[in-house]
C-alpha cells in the first residue's frame, strides 16, 4: 500500500472519532507505576492519542506521532481542552524515525514495523523504557502475519532491553480468559 493509500485509510476511519483515553492498553494502564515522575516520551504510531494522554497526565512531556492528519488534529484539540503538554504531530515514522538517546519513555500500541525496532532501542535513553504491546499469534486484528508477532518475537526484536514485564499468554489453559492474540513487554534500556 502506498503512503497515500494508508494515509487514506487510517484518516477515513479516525474521521468520526473522538479520544478515548479509557481505550489505553494493558502495557501502559497495568504499568503506570514504573512510569519516571517526569522526562520526555514519545507515543509512536499514535492514533488518536489515548497513551499520550495517559503519559501526559502522569506528569511527561510528550511527543505523539501519526500517519494520519486527522487522528493527529483530533488529538492535538483533546490535548489543548484538556491541558495536557502534548505535541501532536504528523509523521511517518519509517521516513523520520525518533533520533538517538531521545526519550525517557517510549510507547508503540498496535503498529509492527521490525525494521523500527533497532531505532526505537537507540531512542532511548539509558534507563529509558519500551512499552510495546501488539498483535500476536492467532485472535483478533489484522490477519496478515505481517502485522503478527511470532510467539516470543517481541523478546527477540527487543533482545537489546532489559525485559520488565512480559506477557504472552499464547494457548495456553483457559483461553476464554486473560490477554489473548496479543504480546506485550515492557522493556529497559541499560
Ligand atoms: C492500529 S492503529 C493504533 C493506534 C494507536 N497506537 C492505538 O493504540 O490506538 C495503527 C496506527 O499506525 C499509524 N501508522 C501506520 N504507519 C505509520 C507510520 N509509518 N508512521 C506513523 N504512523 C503510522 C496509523 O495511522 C494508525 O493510526
Amino acid at each position: 500500500m502506498s503512503d497515500d493509500a494508508l494515509r487514506h485509510k487510517w484518516d477515513t476511519r479516525y474521521r468520526d472519532q473522538t479520544v478515548d483515553e479509557t481505550r489505553a492498553a494493558r502495557v501502559l494502564t497495568d504499568n503506570l507505576h514504573l512510569l519516571p515522575a517526569q522526562g520526555r516520551a514519545l507515543d509512536l504510531a499514535c492514533g488518536l492519542g489515548a497513551h499520550a494522554c495517559l503519559l501526559a497526565r502522569a506528569g511527561l512531556t510528550v511527543e505523539a506521532w501519526d500517519l494520519s492528519p486527522v487522528a493527529i488534529a483530533t488529538l492535538a484539540t483533546h490535548a489543548e481542552h484538556e491541558g495536557l503538554p502534548i505535541q501532536a504531530q504528523v509523521r511517518d515514522a519509517l521516513a523520520a524515525p525518533p533520533p538517538p538517546d531521545s526519550y525517557d519513555v517510549i510507547v508503540v500500541v498496535h503498529f509492527l514495523e521490525r525494521t523500527l525496532a533497532p531505532a526505537l532501542v537507540a531512542a532511548l535513553r539509558p534507563g529509558g523504557l519500551l512499552f510495546y504491546q501488539t498483535f500476536a499469534g492467532v485472535g483478533p486484528g489484522p490477519g496478515n502475519p505481517a502485522y503478527r508477532l511470532a510467539r516470543g518475537e517481541i523478546l527477540h526484536l527487543f533482545a537489546e532491553l532489559t525485559p520488565v514485564v512480559y506477557r504472552e499468554e499464547h494457548d495456553i489453559g483457559d483461553g476464554s480468559r486473560g490477554l489473548r492474540g496479543e504480546a506485550l513487554l515492557v522493556a529497559q534500556r541499560p
